[in-house]
């Protein structure tokens, strides 16, 4: 395929997407995401994710899952419950990220395909999907799926690495799951099943650490709830999240909270 397809997003693209704020701004007008992350065993993905959609332009951050503890303690504006069924009414849905792979993972997961919201799938979601698992509860749906996945993910969900061709892979993953797929790397692709790719400029080795992951699928998550189109809410989020970490890195070495705190500094302002 022709590299010509391939779109380079700049500034501009992402402060003319950005949701702003008018005079009678409400927060549930502005969004609602739902996060749907983390567990006993892994509560930081929770408290990472989190931090990722609050630097969003949605109005309020739902969490369902057991690391609400942990959740409240770092973000006390955060309305939590244990589970997605009991969340109340979201715009999005945010799933995967260090919930885990077991039975009581799987149902969260079934319960959030079943709504008709836009939803990003990381991580442990994307394992649960592996060998057409949720085969069901993806066929049908007419609501946007966003599929974050590394190397390894996207080579378990497509039954082979991506290759050399990075854009040509995604856009193969992406037809045929008929979801947005933003693979993560040094230079992150996002491919659509209608056959449009970006790559994003922004990426720095400084996001190579723990839990940086989490914090672009909050973000992501919150661009969706405030009804980004699906391909845009993919390439704003892997945009800033790479100005995140270079901004991050000019104070010194980078965790994945300082992305997410970071985050703060170089979305536009609402
Ligand atoms: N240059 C630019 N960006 C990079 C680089 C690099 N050299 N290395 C990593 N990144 C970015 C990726 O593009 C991605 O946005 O950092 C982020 C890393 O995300 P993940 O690979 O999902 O890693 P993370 O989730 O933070 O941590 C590991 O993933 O494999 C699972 O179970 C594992 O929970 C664990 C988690
Ligand atoms: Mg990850």
């Amino acid at each position: 395929r022709a590299d010509a397809a391939l779109a380079i997003p700049d500034r501009a693209d992402i402060d003319a997407w950005w949701p702003r704020l008018g005079a009678t701004s409400e927060k549930y007008t502005r969004g609602v995401v739902g996060i749907a992350t983390g567990s006993a065993t892994y509560p930081g993905a929770a408290v990472l994710s989190v931090g990722g959609a609050l630097a969003g332009p949605t109005g309020m951050v739902r969490y369902a899952g057991s690391a609400a503890g942990h959740v409240l303690r770092q973000h006390p504006s955060v309305i939590a419950t244990k589970r997605v069924a009991d969340a109340g009414r979201v715009q999005a849905w945010v799933c995967g990220s260090g919930l885990g792979t077991d039975e009581a993972a799987a149902t969260e997961l079934r319960t959030v395909l079943a709504t008709s919201l836009p939803v990003v799938l990381d991580a442990d979601a994307l394992t649960l999907l592996v060998g057409g698992r949720m085969a069901d509860q993806l066929r049908g749906r007419d609501a946007p799926i966003v599929v974050t996945p590394h190397d390894r993910e996207f080579a378990r969900l497509a039954g082979g690495d991506p290759g050399p061709d990075r854009v040509g892979a995604a856009l193969r993953l992406a037809s045929w799951m008929n979801a947005v797929v933003l693979l993560k790397g040094d230079r992150t692709v996002v491919a659509t099943p209608a056959g449009e790719a970006w790559a994003n400029p922004t990426g720095t080795p400084a996001l190579a650490t723990g839990g940086t992951g989490d914090v672009l699928a909050g973000l992501l998550g919150s661009l969706l709830a405030a009804r980004l189109p699906a391909e845009r809410a993919a390439v704003a989020a892997a945009y800033l999240h790479g100005l995140a970490g270079r901004e991050a890195a000019r104070r010194g070495p980078v965790t994945a909270a300082d992305v997410a705190l970071a985050l703060r500094d170089v979305v536009p302002l609402s």
